[in-house]
């Protein structure tokens, strides 16, 4: 068995992080959401529900706006060399024209804080909310919003560019752009193919001019944006209209933007979480019952694997912005996150230029529409105290950055790992990995 075991290597310089959003870590934000959130506990539909208000309410989030040299150092002590997180442009530009020079000045501090600790910034500039004013201004689906967002983006290149490596303009555009304006599920509540097609339009505008804008002070910036890109199959193979919704999906979700925007990018940003049987009976995802996360969402390595090698054909670096689940008894995590990189080093392999990894997430946070229930974070945050505890998986996680290797056997023999093991150096085995 001994013989089996193999270090699997990942390059050198390769990025190890972990990745949080403006809004749902920081606290204390207004914007768009924050009033979405407001009316949504009010109305009859959610009280009907009997659910209580406070964890569907963002507030003071995990109140990293405050606590982010605390966060700062567990990153770093999961020996990571790098670290995603956001700027909220509600901070940023309050009112219309307004610029608050107070926040402009709290991220220079959070970039300091950040190089001081030796790691490579990468940066959200939106991850799908918006100032209140720009919503009712019509969002993204007003072609106004292009201009007023590449003026906010004109004034971080200037302000705090200097400190920023890895710039991602827009966060899962596409998702945001049919969730918001198609199927009307995130704000603001829109049912319209037509708004839809009109706020995609507007996103591929607004990426290109943010892009064009940073090369401008920075020629070699490391632009892109993050797409959503789960790992899609027909619910029965042999069924035309499921065949066919998959390749519409598959176009919209992955294609769309990155044709769009192919020239101006620098890398390709990637967040996969799961793989999704499409069938046309709403709500058009087929649920599994078995191996799935406390989302429901299916637990599927391989299609990490197949979704890298797919976007390898736009022939440019790829980063891993974002994998991780919710596990609130944090017993799958630790080898969700080896199976995955177990996938991953297999595309390296295969020849996919994969330039990094970065965990989903760092803390337990504010999770949108779902609210506090789901627990994605390699550290756990009391709701009352906002303490920090790190939860097993984030010692496994450590050690894999630390040694840029996961353990791996290849003894097909022998039996699959019934449980869990959190034992830092674990191995797993590769009749494990189905
Ligand atoms: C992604 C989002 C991120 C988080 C995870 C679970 O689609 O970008 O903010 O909610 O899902």
């Amino acid at each position: 068995m001994e013989n089996n075991q193999k270090k699997l290597k990942f390059p050198n310089g390769f990025l190890w992080g972990t990745s949080t959003s403006a809004y749902q870590v920081e606290g204390g934000i207004t914007n768009d959401w924050s009033e979405w959130e407001a009316k949504r506990v009010k109305s009859k539909k959610f009280k009907n529900k009997k659910l209580n208000p406070n964890d569907y309410i963002c507030g003071k989030a995990c109140d990293s706006y405050n606590r982010y040299e605390e966060d700062l150092d567990l990153a770093k002590s999961l020996n990571t060399n790098a670290v995603r997180f956001g700027i909220e442009w509600a901070r940023i530009e309050p009112k219309k024209g307004v610029w608050d020079v107070a926040e402009i000045k709290h991220y220079a501090q959070v970039l300091a804080a950040t190089k001081k600790r030796g790691l490579k910034t990468v940066v959200t500039l939106w991850h799908w909310t918006n100032p209140a004013w720009i919503a009712k201004a019509g969002g993204w689906a007003n072609k106004e919003t292009v201009t007023r967002y590449l003026r906010y983006v004109d004034l971080i290149v200037n302000e705090l560019g200097g400190n920023i490596d890895y710039w991602v303009t827009l966060n899962e555009p596409m998702l945001l752009a049919n969730y918001g304006y198609f199927l009307g599920y995130f704000p603001p509540n829109r049912h319209s193919f037509f708004k839809f097609k009109k706020a995609t339009k507007n996103l591929i505008n607004a990426h290109i001019g943010a892009y064009k804008k940073i090369h401008e002070y920075f020629p070699n910036a490391q632009v892109s944006i993050t797409n959503l890109s789960n790992h899609f199959e027909p619910n029965k193979k042999w069924f035309f209209p499921d065949v066919m919704l998959k390749k519409i999906v598959a176009y919209y979700g992955i294609n769309k933007f990155f044709n769009e925007i192919n020239n101006y990018i620098d890398y390709i940003g990637v967040d996969y979480y799961r793989r999704i049987h499409l069938t046309l009976i709403p709500p058009f995802i087929k649920r599994k019952k078995e191996n799935i996360t406390d989302m429901g969402w299916e637990i599927y390595p391989e299609g990490i694997y197949h979704v890298l090698k797919y976007l390898s054909k736009f022939k440019k670096p790829i980063i891993i912005l974002e994998n991780g689940l919710a596990d609130a008894d944090d017993s799958r995590r630790a080898e969700f996150i080896k199976k995955h990189l177990y996938f991953v080093h297999k595309a390296i392999e295969d020849g996919v230029d994969v330039r990094g990894y970065f965990h989903w997430s760092l803390l337990d946070n504010f999770e949108w529409d779902k609210g506090y229930a789901p627990k994605f974070g390699l550290f756990a945050v009391d709701r009352k105290t906002f303490e920090r505890k790190a939860r097993l998986s984030a010692e496994v996680y450590g050690e894999i950055c630390k040694t840029n290797s996961i353990n791996f056997c290849t003894g097909i023999s022998i039996p699959p790992l019934n449980k869990i093991n959190h034992h830092v150096n674990a191995v797993f085995y590769s009749s494990d990995l189905k």
